[in-house]
């Protein structure tokens, strides 16, 4: 599952469409987490898609990621300024790949 204090225990390494990308990342093999409100682990994410069918404000869009082992689609937080902390994401996804920051 992705670790609910990245924030403390990883380090912003990039930018990605406006939304923070925390490390490590070596391309294709390793993502990092995009988002900071919405935080999704791209290397646990297997592309599963119920995050985007199931937001209400369709905060998710995919992202192309060739040669990641896991998948070679990201649910990408696009629009993480447009959550309204719903927590269904959080609760679809089978692999905890999701967190969302409500406090
Ligand atoms: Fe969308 Fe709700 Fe997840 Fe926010 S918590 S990204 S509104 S599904
Ligand atoms: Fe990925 Fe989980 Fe969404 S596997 S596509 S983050 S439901
Ligand atoms: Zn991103």
């Amino acid at each position: 599952a992705i670790d609910p204090q990245f924030h403390e225990n990883r380090e912003k390494v990039d930018d990605h469409d406006g939304h923070d990308v925390w490390g490590p990342v070596d391309e294709p093999d390793k993502l990092g987490i995009h988002g900071t409100h919405v935080a999704v682990d791209f290397d646990l994410c297997i592309a599963d898609g119920a995050c985007l069918e199931d937001c209400p404000v369709d905060v998710f869009e995919w992202v192309d990621t060739p040669g990641h082992p896991e998948s070679e689609e990201k649910a990408d937080p696009a629009n993480e300024a447009q959550c309204i902390d719903c927590m269904l994401c959080v609760d679809v996804c089978p692999v905890d790949a999701i967190d969302v920051d409500a406090g």
